[in-house]
This record gives structure tokens, sequence and C-alpha cells, in this order.
């Protein structure tokens, strides 16, 4: 089972989710370690109380010198023979260096169906947008932030009435179902990267790699 490091840097309620995933019999990795590089990340706790090690690696003390920050991080990841990282709300950028290195085996998730509404404040701009769907994507992280081949996404339908806040948490309840999914999928090396998409190894995309909306 391919050892997994989670890196937070806040609540961790995807982290949780894949935690728990994880722990049920027969999932096909193993999450060995959480990382958060602040030390208040209510996060933490939660991993501790499901018997998970944990380390904090401060970034604030290294300000813009990211090479810095990420020399501790890897000898921790090596220390522990991490294989693949997933990003759980990890609000730190990395150098193009870091990311190439880990290229094919480090997931993000962000809460929008991307290439639509990278960066800050996603829900916000999806109702500014006046999208009807939206939803959340699970990546391999490239240099770009937010963008990379898309493993997985599921979809919600966006409410007359919504506000950022209820838009996301009818994301984020999709979210907890598709980062493990695409955990298991690239763990059992069901997706294959194809320059900047992924392709299913079973050749059957649509029922693995994504959820359909309903309406509300
Ligand atoms: C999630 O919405 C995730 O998609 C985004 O940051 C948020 C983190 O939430 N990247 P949590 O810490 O997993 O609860």
């Amino acid at each position: 089972m391919r050892p997994v490091a989670i890196l937070i840097s806040g609540r961790g309620s995807n982290m949780s989710a894949l935690i728990e995933a994880a722990a049920a019999d027969g999932f096909p990795a193993k999450i060995a370690l959480v990382i958060s590089n602040r030390a208040d990340a209510p996060g933490l706790a939660n991993a501790q109380a499901n018997g998970i090690k944990t380390l904090v690696i401060e970034s604030k003390p290294f300000g813009k010198d990211r090479a810095g920050f990420e020399k501790l991080l890897q000898a921790a990841l090596d220390e522990h023979k991490i294989e693949v990282i997933c990003l759980a709300g990890f609000m730190r950028l990395f150098t193009a260096e870091f990311v190439q290195h880990w290229y094919g085996r480090m997931l993000n998730i962000h809460p929008s169906l991307l290439p639509s509404f990278p960066g800050l404040d996603p829900h916000g701009q999806a109702l500014r947008a006046g999208v009807k769907i939206s939803g959340a994507t699970v990546h391999f992280v490239i240099p770009e932030t937010d963008a990379g081949p898309i493993v997985m996404q599921g979809a919600v339908p966006v409410a007359g009435d919504d506000t950022a806040e209820t838009l996301a948490a009818r994301v984020l309840s999709v979210e907890h179902q598709i980062y493990p999914q695409a955990l298991r999928l690239l763990a059992t090396d069901g997706i294959k990267i194809d320059g900047d998409v992924t392709t299913s190894t079973a050749g059957v995309d649509a029922e693995d790699n994504l959820i359909a909306p309903t309406v509300i």
C-alpha cells in the first residue's frame, strides 16, 4: 500500500474524509502522515485522534523562501517514505521544482468545476457568473495554481438563493466523496496522465470519474 501524506493548513475536513476512507478494509493507500504548515490548524487534532502521525512545519518564518520550506518538507516526506501527496486546503504555493519532483504523485482538491473559477473565492466567482451547476475537482498538481490533469469531478446544483456559504457547504459534501475516490484511482493505477488530461485505464470514465448533480 502506498504511503500517503496529507498536507493541510486549516480545518482538514477533506483530510478527515481521506483518513476515514483509507481506514476501510481493502483501501489501496495508507495515510501515513499529516503535515500542517500552521501549528494552529484545527485538523491536526483530528488526525491525531485517528492515530495518524502529524508534523508541523511552519512556513511563515520562511517568507518568500519557498525552497527553504520545501527542503524541510521533502526531508519529512523522505523520512516517512511517502509516495503520494494529497493537498487538502494547503495554503502555500510550491516552487516549480517541487511540483515537478512530485508530478503525477501529488493531488489537489479545488471547490469548483475547473477550469472555471480557480484561485480565491471560487464560490463567490461561481455566484457572480450565475452558473447553475458548480462542484469540485481533484486534479494532479502542476506549477499553475488550481490547474492540472483532472482526476475526478463532482457537480452540485446552484440554488437561486445560494450564498457563498450555502454553496460551499453543498460542494464540500461532494469534495468528501470525490477525494477518496480519486486517491483510490491513483493508488490502483486506475488512471494515467495523457498530456494535459487523464484517462481511465479501464476505459470507462463516466461512472468512475464523476458525480452528477440532482435537483435540490
Ligand atoms: C476545501 O474547500 C478545498 O477544496 C479547498 O480548501 C478547502 C479546505 O477545506 N482547497 P478542508 O480544510 O478540507 O475542510
